[in-house]
């Protein structure tokens, strides 16, 4: 069996695993919203028609922010739409999905939502057919505390106390030509920076996401972030990053490899940044929001949006299967492998729409394939992150070349003395890991769960078929990673183990 080794130090910090890291996606798309966290009627619905099986799943997967409304959808909302008495609320076109928008679901639902559920709100505001007054105005109804017309209405709908938001996105994916209102890097970044210094009128006290690029193979990559950020850089606090790896061709060594382009992407926004800073001469620097990534089987796109208008149609409702976890697993050690950098970040989505969790309009609710590696790390990636660098095997893939087989990130709970180690075996062979820990002397492993990658998937009728394995607890620091595999394995003082 071939051997990896990997050396973790607490000297080796690459910063707090930041909460912010595990956040999810709540879009206006498909049955994320309607049918999924919403659903009046619903056996398990609160009276306000929030699904209560969803809401415990969401608090059971560890999601500490949710971006809302979208995503594509937002670049047509008008966010005013959906407020106020359920019936005046109007009916209207979503044309990034062509569906029927009933705005059943808005603002103050979501807050309720996003409460019950115990997740920070993360809004976006319309960049694509509006501006800075739209943006202001959304904001003075969301935070600002009484005594004006917008900020009383929310008062008058039942929210006395403002909804202090403090982080927003200055619209979505304007680099993208699908977009509504798409737009050059030179008109986003000028109107990007004007929304972003009213708003900061509005609310000194707001996070401001700039969008960067839809995807790190888009044409415009890394000079729309360099343009946009000449605009924007003494405004905004983050720079958007969004990436979606699509299995659909089959081709698995390639898939399971997908981190790796995640890693670079991530490298290259940073570069790209600083590269900005030194030019204007700043100190501050920007962390990425990576607020959308997922693994999507985008092939079912066009059939989905080939349709009439309709109220929330099923809408790329992939089932994942157990190789799609171990990717979603090895995305999560990439994004805490960069923590000193990237700030927040959100899988997409939560409900339905390309996601962790699964529902039945009427009916049950269930954990995807992908929910597992996600709850897993959201829960015990606490402390600080440690950086690690494997030593091993490698081996070839078609779409990014030679690859590390092996690939780790660990997190130390100064508190408690934990350690979580999470490590990928994306080859095909089982892989012998050699831990160590010389410099965290007295930790015994006392857990090893495992997800080996395959077709399986969880569906209505066979809801927990891809579950983590626990496997003996490694001794002397040697931990078999078998072949395709995501893991996590945990260590705590004899007297503490949990
Ligand atoms: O998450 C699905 C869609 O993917 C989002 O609406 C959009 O921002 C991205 O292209």
């Amino acid at each position: 069996m071939d051997t990896a080794k990997v050396t973790i130090d607490p000297a080796f910090r690459i910063g707090p695993a930041d909460r912010r890291l595990f956040g999810s996606f709540v879009e206006h798309m498909g049955r994320c919203v309607y049918g999924g966290v919403f659903e009046p009627g619903h056996p398990t619905a609160d009276p306000l028609g929030l699904r209560g099986d969803v809401l415990a799943l969401t608090r059971e997967l560890g999601v500490s922010v949710v971006r809302y409304p979208g995503g594509n959808f937002v670049s047509g909302y008008r966010w005013e739409d959906g407020i106020g008495p359920t019936g005046d609320r109007p009916r209207r076109l979503d044309l990034a999905w062509k569906s029927v928008e009933t705005n059943a679901f808005g603002l103050d639902e979501f807050m309720v939502w996003a409460r019950a559920a115990g997740v920070e709100p993360m809004m976006a505001v319309n960049l694509g057919t509006r501006g800075v007054q739209e943006a202001c105005d959304l904001l003075e109804y969301a935070n600002h505390p009484g005594g004006t017309h917008l900020s009383d209405l929310r008062r008058k709908h039942g929210a006395e106390d403002p909804y202090d938001i403090r982080l927003w996105c200055l619209g979505n994916e304007l680099d993208g030509p699908w977009q509504v209102g798409h737009k050059t890097a030179d008109e986003y970044g000028r109107l990007a920076a004007e929304t972003a210094r009213a708003m900061k009128m509005v609310d000194p006290r707001v996070s401001l996401v700039a969008c960067g690029s839809s995807n790190r193979g888009m044409p415009t990559f890394a000079a729309w972030e360099a343009t946009v950020l000449e605009h924007t850089y003494e405004h905004v606090d983050y720079i958007s990053a969004h990436t979606y790896y699509d299995p659909t061709d089959g081709d698995r060594a390639s898939i399971l490899a997908s981190a790796v382009d995640m890693d670079a992407f991530i490298t290259e926004v940073v570069a790209t940044a600083d590269q900005v800073a030194a030019k204007q001469r700043r100190t501050r620097r920007l962390k990425i929001s990576f607020d959308e990534w997922n693994v999507w089987y985008q092939q079912g796109l066009p059939a989905d949006l080939d349709r009439d208008w309709a109220e929330a149609p099923a809408l790329i409702e992939d089932t994942f299967t157990a190789t799609d976890a171990v990717v979603v697993g090895d995305l999560l050690i990439t994004l805490l492998r960069h923590a000193d950098r990237v700030g927040v970040a959100c899988q997409a989505q939560l409900a339905n729409v390309i996601a962790p969790i699964r529902t039945v309009t009427g009916g049950p609710a269930w954990r995807q394939s992908i929910f597992h590696p996600f709850a897993l790390t959201a829960r015990h990636a606490r402390g600080t992150v440690l950086r690690t660098e494997p030593t091993g095997p490698s081996h070839d893939t078609a779409r990014y070349g030679r690859v590390p087989s092996v690939d780790t990130v660990a997190v130390h709970d100064e508190e408690t003395g934990a350690l979580a180690v999470f490590a990928v075996n994306r080859g095909d062979t089982d892989i012998q890991l050699q831990l160590d820990l010389r410099a965290l002397p007295g930790l015994v492993a006392h857990e090893h769960l495992s997800i080996a990658a395959g077709d399986a998937t969880n569906t209505a009728e066979t809801p927990d078929r891809v579950t983590p394995r626990p496997l003996s607890p490694p001794t002397a620091g040697l931990v078999r990673l078998e072949a395709a595999s995501w893991n996590l394995i945990r260590f705590a003082h004899p007297h503490e183990e949990r």
